[in-house]
């Protein structure tokens, strides 16, 4: 008998470790079927996804493109202020619609041939539809109701807009559950852009994903952080997720360290304690208890591809778009509020430059995702221990010695991929 030719396939079948979501499969990071199951499942499934700050399209007309996955995306604000998300992909025979990154318009219109398309995303008309003297034009039974851009459902939350392709999903605060506190904290007024950076990181963007959910490394990888206090594993801090386990935040409080003979003995060894760093101006160190709360470091990231930092003054969000199995690009906008005066403003992109692809802090977040994807080679086997803090997805306290919110995105990645 003939073997089976699907037996003679390269790719060995995918199984889970038995340990389930205390261990990741290298292969999972790699493999493009997985790649493409993400895209249709977690990307188009039933996840929200950030688009933007309501203060990127202010006025009617105004528009930003994005994307959500490898989706190219359209945000706008239509003539009576409602916004609207949609693909920017023309009904037509797919070119896409709007080409800038912002702009503004009254309608939306493909150069291709000419379709235009309202700021909801119905269609307008399409260029000879009744054809030329008698001769071409589309068929008689032509509905232009049926031809519009594929509409997604919108929904915003203290100026962030999300979006998503599924009707089922719940709303989006109710999706956040608990961690929506984390945005309410910060975002308690409008917003003003102050500027962009967009990065391209080397790595598979589970890689990426992973690292501002691991309050593990954050006292230990930075150098930056411990050396000059804005955020230590010896001070008041917390995690908080949701009852789902997609969304997650962290926070420390500086000037809040609590000697003990055991942080003592474990700090001297990290590389990040060095008492020989100085600044040359320790003026970006300098920040404002805007909130009265406290805190000097906040990251909270939501399920599968948006962060928001408070570190000390500086104020961004994270969007993170996978390109490839492979890499993906990290889009940082950094804001402020609109009534801050110049003072504010101004500490505010001074401390821009602890975050962004050459931030003081961030740019080791980057590498080591950079670093994982050469050491895991062909990914064919090995796969990641996440055991700190313990072995299930609720134990580990609140503390931020702990992979809890890793464990739990690997359990929510596994449901929603059914494997
Ligand atoms: S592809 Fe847009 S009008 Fe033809
Ligand atoms: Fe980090």
């Amino acid at each position: 008998m003939n073997p089976d030719p699907c037996s003679l396939s390269a790719s060995p079948p995918r199984s889970w470790p038995s340990e389930g979501y205390t261990r990741a499969p290298y292969w999972a990071y790699r493999d493009p079927d997985i790649y493409a199951r993400e895209q249709a499942r977690i990307f188009r499934g039933k996840s929200w996804h950030y688009l933007g700050l309501e203060a990127e399209v202010p006025e009617p007309g105004c528009y930003k493109t994005t994307y959500i996955g490898e989706a190219s995306v359209l945000l706008t604000r239509a003539e009576d202020g409602s916004l609207h998300a949609m693909l920017n992909r023309c009904a037509h025979r797919g070119n896409m619609v709007m080409r800038e990154a912002f702009g503004k318009a009254r309608k939306l219109y493909c150069v291709y041939h000419a379709w235009s398309f309202t700021l909801e995303g119905d269609l307008a008309r399409a260029a000879f539809q009744h054809g030329l003297r008698g001769e071409g034009g589309l068929p008689k039974d032509f509905d232009t109701a049926q031809h519009g851009l594929r509409k997604l459902r919108v929904n915003t939350l203290c100026g962030l807009v999300f979006a998503t392709f599924s009707d089922e999903v719940e709303p989006l605060e109710e999706w956040l559950g608990d961690v929506a506190a984390g945005i309410r904290r910060v975002l308690r007024k409008p917003l003003k852009v102050l500027g962009y950076d967009t990065q391209r990181i080397h790595a598979n963007w589970k890689a990426y994903h992973e690292n501002p959910r691991d309050s593990y490394h954050a006292n230990i990888l930075h150098t930056f952080y411990g050396t000059f206090g804005l955020s230590r594993q010896s001070q008041e801090s917390g995690m908080i997720l949701d009852a789902s386990g997609r969304h997650v935040y962290f926070y420390t409080k500086a000037g809040t360290e609590k000697e003990s003979s055991d942080y003592k003995e474990t700090s001297s060894s990290l590389r990040s304690v060095n008492d020989g760093l100085r600044l040359e101006d320790p003026g970006i160190l300098k920040w404002t208890d805007e909130f009265q709360d406290g805190i000097s470091v906040q990251i909270l990231t939501a399920y599968p591809g948006f962060v928001l930092h408070q570190i000390a003054n500086s104020l961004a969000t994270r969007q993170l778009l996978p390109k490839g199995p492979g890499q993906a690009d990290l889009v940082w906008t950094y804001f402020g509020f609109a009534d801050d005066d110049e003072q504010m403003t101004r500490t505010r992109l001074a401390q821009a430059n602890l975050a962004g692809s050459a931030g003081m802090i961030s740019v080791e977040d980057a590498a080591v995702c950079e670093m994982m994807m050469r050491a895991m080679g062909d990914a064919q086997e090995g796969e990641s221990y996440i055991e700190m803090g313990g072995r299930d997805l609720d134990g580990g306290g609140a503390t931020k010695l702990s992979e809890r919110a890793i464990r739990n995105f690997w359990h929510n990645y596994r449901l929603d991929m059914e494997l």
